[in-house]
């Protein structure tokens, strides 16, 4: 019996020496799992790359399942909705997977990009990772909007009614960018064809291939952590860091445990919840696109209320350009200022452990500002609403604006040499 079972290690042993001289499986293997070192201090806020890694692929695979029986056809999209979720054996999970699954990816990059800001994982040797992750982050959010075009609900319609017409402001061009973005003079068949072209094939393909650009950047440098400090300052005898783990198998095991602790939250939802009161799947989309019946509030997904809630803000007409010029301006400026928090950021340490007061203070009003839009964004204006919309907005634009200085003020705590970890 033993030696049958060496026979078989050997025959295993010669086939992996087969395939390594032509490809390289194992060095890859060890170089980014097995042998890639990361701090043995990583927390809870680590989990959210793994688990955006997983959201990818159950998009992905409940994406191709949909696609199995929806009809990109203005008069049948609807209806081939309505008939995955009637008729269709599991269809309705499949749907509910994905529709829940766009939320749960957007509050799981979210919470991935806070991670990056409050351990200063955007700062230098990281700035790339970081600019990765942003061009990420625009096209998931393109991802998201075209997706949501699909299911032809009176909600899709006139969402993207809203949006595309958005660039119409574009001085000379913006008319004929609109028509040739809609395909028409208004939303239609021709539109909704080119955006599940779109949705399906080139954004996924794009995204896969950014997440890859992205992980290729990390490992180049190495992860982060919750201190903030370099592990390859302290290495044994063989270049390992002292206070490193391999990633295979200690950060596989435990990010398997937040894949589970996920997996509770999103089935969860998915089966007593999907539609999120609202939230997730809005009422309005449950019944057809229809060009005559503009719904009473045109709101978005709430992932990009606040992003809605900053281009509503605009109410002035500066230097003779009008007010929806500026809130585009401004929507536009909101995202793209996250490219330049690598150069932004001046603070003489990493993490929030050891960062000054005032950083900690702006941290916290910004993050206020940000859920009061997305909340506004959520709701249809009033002059209160719009006024707080409006303080909100400076709050926001005041982080990133002032943050050249607020980080290079205060007094920050030393940080220590080696990292901290507490048994747990
Ligand atoms: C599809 C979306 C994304 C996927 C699949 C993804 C995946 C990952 C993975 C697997 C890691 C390593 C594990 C971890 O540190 O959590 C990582 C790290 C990182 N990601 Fe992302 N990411 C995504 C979006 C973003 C976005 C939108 C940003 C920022 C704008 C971003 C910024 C970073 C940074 C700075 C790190 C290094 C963190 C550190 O070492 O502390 N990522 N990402």
């Amino acid at each position: 019996m033993a030696i049958h079972r060496h026979d078989n290690h050997q025959s295993a042993n010669a086939f992996m020496e087969w395939i390594d001289r032509r490809l390289p499986v194992t060095k890859v293997w060890n170089e980014h799992l097995a042998e890639y070192m990361a701090a043995k201090n990583l927390n809870f806020w680590y989990f959210f790359g793994s688990l955006a890694m997983l959201m990818l692929v159950i998009q992905i695979l409940t994406g191709i399942f949909l696609t199995m029986h929806y009809k990109p056809d203005a008069e049948l999209a609807f209806a081939s909705v309505e008939y995955i979720m009637r008729d269709v054996p599991f269809g309705w999970l499949v749907r509910y997977m994905h529709s829940t699954g766009a939320s749960a990816f957007f509050v799981i990059v979210y919470l991935h990009m806070f991670r990056g800001l409050i351990y200063g994982s955007h700062r230098e040797p990281r700035e790339l990772v970081w600019l990765i992750g942003c061009v990420i982050f625009v096209a998931l959010m393109a991802e998201a909007f075209m997706g949501y075009l699909l299911p032809w609900g009176n909600m899709s319609y006139w969402g993207a009614q809203v949006i595309i017409s958005l660039f119409d402001v574009i001085p000379y061009f913006g008319p004929i960018l609109t028509e040739w973005i809609r395909g028409d003079f208004v939303i239609s068949d021709a539109t909704l064809n080119r955006f599940f072209a779109f949705h399906v094939i080139l954004l996924p393909l794009i995204l896969v291939f950014l997440v890859f650009l992205h992980l290729v950047a990390l490992h180049q440098v190495g992860s982060n952590n919750p201190d903030g400090i370099d592990i390859y300052e302290h290495v044994d005898e063989d270049g390992k860091p002292l206070d490193g783990v391999a990633f295979h198998p200690y950060y596989v095991v435990k990010d398997l445990v937040g894949v589970c602790g996920f997996l509770i939250i999103y089935l969860g939802i998915v089966f007593f919840a999907p539609d999120f009161g609202g939230i997730f799947l809005e009422k309005d989309n449950f019944a057809p696109a229809n060009p005559l019946q503009t719904p009473p509030d045109i709101v978005p997904l709430w992932y990009f209320t606040p992003y809605y809630s900053i281009l509503r803000a605009n109410t002035f007409n500066f230097f003779w350009i009008d007010a929806k010029v500026w809130g585009v301006v401004f929507m536009g400026l909101a995202i793209a200022v996250f490219f330049l928090l690598p150069w932004l950021d001046r603070s003489p340490v990493k993490s929030i452990r050891y960062r000054s007061a005032p950083f900690k203070l702006a941290l916290v009003l910004f993050l206020i500002a940000f859920f009061v839009l997305g909340y506004l964004g959520m709701n249809s204006p009033t002059p209160a609403r719009t006024l707080l919309a409006q303080v909100c907005s400076i709050i926001y634009f005041a982080f990133f604006i002032l943050m050249p200085w607020f980080t290079s003020i205060g007094k920050t705590k030393p940080v220590p040499d080696r990292v901290t970890s507490d048994a747990h």
